[in-house]
């Protein structure tokens, strides 16, 4: 899986073309969960719990991999060194812990790991 697909449909103001506030979207497959703007101060499991979707979670801090969802668009950046909860061909299918990963741009989250 990449992190390039198609994003999906977001409103637009025809009247207006000055840039948008990033949008961090929740998917379970092609269904979405819900969506909220970005605020670069918070991860993914803070932004998944302001639009009412559940992650799991359990250590809350980079070790276990409970957390773990797939980028589907957008780019989440990784930590210089890898959590031990975060295995590197993870990370290269786009795997990111909801727990301590922030994004900063729109992106897609599907709420499964990839697999
Ligand atoms: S909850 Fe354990 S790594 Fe995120």
């Amino acid at each position: 899986m990449t992190a390039t697909s198609e994003p999906l449909e977001q409103e637009q103001d025809p009247k207006n073309d000055a840039p948008t506030t990033p949008v961090i979207r929740f998917l379970r497959g092609p269904h979405l969960l819900g969506q909220v703007a970005v605020n670069p101060e918070q991860t993914i499991v803070e932004h998944a719990e302001a639009c009412g979707v559940e992650l799991p979670t359990s250590c809350t801090s980079g070790t276990c991999g409970t957390c773990t969802v797939s980028v589907v668009f957008g780019e989440v950046a990784l930590p210089d060194e890898l959590p031990p909860g975060l295995e590197a061909w993870l990370a290269e299918e786009g795997g990111r812990l909801g727990c301590m990963s922030k994004p900063h741009v729109d992106v897609d989250i599907d709420i499964m790991p990839p697999i």
